[in-house]
């Protein structure tokens, strides 16, 4: 879907743009990209932005400190009409800069350690295996994302914040309303309601202290005049629990589809439990399922490549392009569960599917865990698992950057 761009110049390339196929950037990305590392685009407000296709210059500019992340600034730029909601300005850790930033995700970083999720990992697997065993119980078909892709996250991440997950049906309802929103208004809607819920959580964990997660440790350390205010706190429960489960169940999602559709590659990876590390990080750059590496604001003119991004000028890091850049990784288009040197995932890893600098995803040990056991108990559990429908009818989504389907059918 191309969509027109109404003032600044008729000529620019309309960003976003729809996929064709699930795990491949849009036909017209695959162009631009081609015409070299940076573009100028024209974005649904008629303002224009550059968009990053180069992977070096990618990581360039989002290492470099004149680039800001600080969302609550007039000229940050809104890429989507829903991003224009007063919800998203600022969000927490992730729409700020240092030392607000630092503090913050200092804050929050032992529970998203190495060691912290290495302590999950047998309880995510008897999750994964529990939820296969009610799908092998009612039998075929199943719906893939409500049976599986989206319980995995969603209670990963209910457990980890303290959020009851009884109340998933809404969390994940207004998560979905709050990332799909078409409009500003929409997206506050979705967003206040979230914000509503866990401001109620936030006061029961004051008056019960002790309990168990990240928000009943945090409510600890409230200081209206310090670090942490207590708005500070609900905005960081709101940013961990939208960051927390649709990017993770989509990913499930779009992975299981990329794999059915490489049954060479998922033979290869059955036929070598020791490649799923490795499989999982290729999954990651091919889906680039966020679409997105970061958007940022340039606070002064910064030279690049020959170009210049003058103060004030919005940038856009497109994942999905980075993670082709030839220069990066040689014949990008192709999937390859080999791709990081079988056992030595270092080389495959360095995709931008989770940022890169100081905003580098905080969750990206969890969901890369989440997604090596999503897939292993899945394919280990049905071997004979196919989709349900044919590629072409799956109802993707649209006119958005963070990619996913509405719903997964599959059989055995
Ligand atoms: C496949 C799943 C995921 C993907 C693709 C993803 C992607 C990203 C990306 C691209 C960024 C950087 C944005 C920027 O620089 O502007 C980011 C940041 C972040 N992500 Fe994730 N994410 C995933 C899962 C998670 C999970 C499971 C959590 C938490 C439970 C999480 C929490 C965060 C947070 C808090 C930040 C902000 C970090 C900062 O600003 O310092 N993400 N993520």
């Amino acid at each position: 879907m191309t969509t027109p761009i109404p003032a600044e110049d008729e000529r620019l390339f309309a960003y976003p743009q729809d996929r064709s196929c699930p795990w491949q950037p849009s036909p017209g990305y695959r162009e631009l990209g081609e015409g070299g590392p940076l573009h100028r685009v024209g974005l649904w407000d008629g303002k224009s932005i550059w968009m990053v296709t180069g992977h070096a210059q990618a990581r360039r500019l989002l290492a470099d400190p004149r680039m800001s992340a600080d969302r609550s600034r007039d000229d940050f730029p809104a890429v989507l009409p829903r991003l224009d909601a007063p919800i998203f300005k600022p969000i927490a850790i992730i729409g700020f800069d240092p030392p607000v930033h630092d503090i913050h995700r200092r804050l929050l970083a032992p529970d998203f350690s190495l060691k912290q999720v290495r302590a999950l990992r047998g309880s995510v697997e008897e999750l994964a295996g529990r939820l296969v065993d009610d799908i092998l119980r009612k039998g075929p078909p199943a719906e893939l994302i409500e049976d599986y892709a989206l319980p995995i996250p969603s209670m990963v991440i209910s457990e980890l914040l303290g959020v009851p997950y009884d109340d998933h049906a809404f969390f994940e309802a207004m998560t979905v309303g709050l990332l799909q929103a078409k409009s500003a208004r929409d997206a506050e809607a979705a967003g206040q309601a979230l914000w509503d819920y866990l401001d109620k959580l936030i006061t029961v964990k004051e008056r019960e202290p002790g309990g168990e997660g990240v928000l009943s440790r945090l409510v600890g350390q409230v200081d209206e005049d310090g670090d942490l205010t207590r708005e500070d706190l609900v905005r960081i429960a709101l940013a961990l629990l939208i960051g927390g489960h649709d990017t993770t169940s989509q990913m499930i999602a779009l992975g299981v589809v990329t794999l059915l559709e490489h049954p060479d590659q998922l033979a290869a990876l059955r036929a070598d439990p020791g490649v799923l590390p490795a499989a999982v990080d290729e999954l990651l750059r091919m889906v680039s399922v966020t679409d997105v590496s970061g958007v940022r604001v340039a606070t002064e003119d910064i030279e690049i490549d020959g170009h210049v991004i003058r103060a004030g000028e919005g940038v856009l890091v497109s994942s999905s392009m980075t993670n082709r850049d030839p220069e990066a990784f040689p014949d990008p288009y192709r999937f390859d569960v080999r791709r990081a040197g079988g056992h030595n995932v270092a080389s495959g890893r360095h995709h931008l599917t989770f940022g890169f600098g100081i905003h580098q995803c905080l969750g990206q040990n969890l969901a890369r865990m989440e997604l090596e056991v999503a897939f292993a108990v899945l394919f280990d559990r049905i071997p004979e698992l196919r989709l349900a429908v044919p590629l072409d009818r799956l109802p993707t989504r649209s006119g958005g950057t963070m990619q996913g389907v509405h719903t997964l059918p599959v059989e055995w």
